[in-house]
């Protein structure tokens, strides 16, 4: 195996609060162990493309705290063609990277077991998604950030809630996965969170207003999980045909989830998983995510990562339960 000297760095996919971190991490570890890192615009569009930059620790200055990602992001149709693979394997020779680092949630990551495998290429993934969806990892960068984002917007949602003595059913993002959902549902004394994870999902409205909407007062919290078919407005639809007694509105979180600045934990997250991608790299790794498990760098096989059967404990939901009488 030849030496690596050159690795390219990129953030795919959705950005998520915390990546900005990530890149710190990756850059300045990177040089300090004698690297030299190419900072790749645009995900893999830029690999394909050729958009690169060699990066310096002052590029990486005063970005820990902001969201986003300095490198731009996309979701390449391209990438997942083999002639979009193979220009951008050209562009890692014609670059003289020996390695690429991606940072991306699950789709970012099926790309890079891909082009390792194709090319037999050395990739080592860092789980930066605000979804909380990849495998093997107990939490991803930017999902701490969103959780408290989402949270703040249900505080104020919460008052206006009261005072009209209304129901709520608040939309938030997650993709096909309900962490969002779940916990944003329990930080926020929700009373109630209708998550995909659930797979009877009209069932859970119905059960939900069999056991009596609210209880103790007469306004009330629903967090819906995104859905193409089920989400925050069919439910409140539902609602004002079959409980027309009930005065109800909706609040769709959308895009205003995935931006500010990161949290504490997300920082601390993306720079111990950053420090350790570069760890990785020495250690002649390659096909791997860096996640994170039991406080420590955990090394997780691409094909593990990707897996879609995350586990969801759906004890949470019996909680929420409890604790909303
Ligand atoms: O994967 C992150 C995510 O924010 C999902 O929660 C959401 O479904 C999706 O990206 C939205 O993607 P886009 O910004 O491309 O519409």
């Amino acid at each position: 195996m030849s030496k690596i000297k050159t690795i390219g760095l990129l953030t795919s996919g959705g950005d998520a609060p915390g990546m900005n971190a990530a890149i710190r991490a990756v850059t300045r570890a990177g040089i300090y162990n004698d690297f030299t890192v190419k900072g790749i615009y645009r995900g893999y569009e830029g690999l394909i493309n050729g958009e690169m930059k060699t990066l310096t620790t002052e590029d990486v200055s005063g970005i820990i705290n902001r969201g986003g990602t300095i490198l731009k992001t996309a979701r390449s149709m391209e990438f997942m063609t083999p002639e979009g693979m193979q220009k951008a394997y050209e562009t890692c020779k014609r670059e003289e990277i020996d390695a690429l680092i991606v940072i991306g949630g699950n789709g970012s990551l099926t790309g890079a077991r891909d082009f390792g495998m194709e090319f037999d290429f050395p990739v080592i993934g860092l789980p930066g998604t605000i979804d909380n969806d990849l495998y093997g990892t107990d939490a991803t960068i930017g999902y701490d950030t969103t959780m408290n984002t989402i949270m703040e917007c249900v505080d104020r949602i919460r008052d206006t809630a009261n005072s009209h003595e209304r129901i709520f059913f608040v939309e938030v993002m997650g993709r096909d996965a309900g962490y969002l959902a779940m916990n944003a549902a329990l930080a926020c004394g929700a009373e109630a969170a209708i998550v995909p994870e659930e797979v009877t999902n009209e069932d859970q409205l119905a059960e939900f207003m069999k056991r009596g909407i609210r209880k103790s007062k007469k306004s009330c919290i629903v967090i819906v999980s995104e859905s193409q078919k089920c989400g925050a407005m069919y439910y409140a639809e539902r609602v004002k045909k079959e409980f027309p007694g009930f005065d109800v509105r909706v609040s769709i979180l959308g895009h205003l989830q995935r931006g500010g600045t990161p949290s504490a934990r997300d920082r601390v997250l993306a720079s111990v998983l950053g420090v350790a991608a570069i760890e990785a790299i020495k250690m002649g790794q390659r096909n791997m995510m860096i996640g994170i498990h039991h406080n420590d760098a955990a090394l997780v096989p691409f094909t593990e990562a990707i897996r879609t059967d995350k586990f969801f404990d759906k004890r949470l939901l019996e909680v929420l339960n409890e604790l909303s009488i």
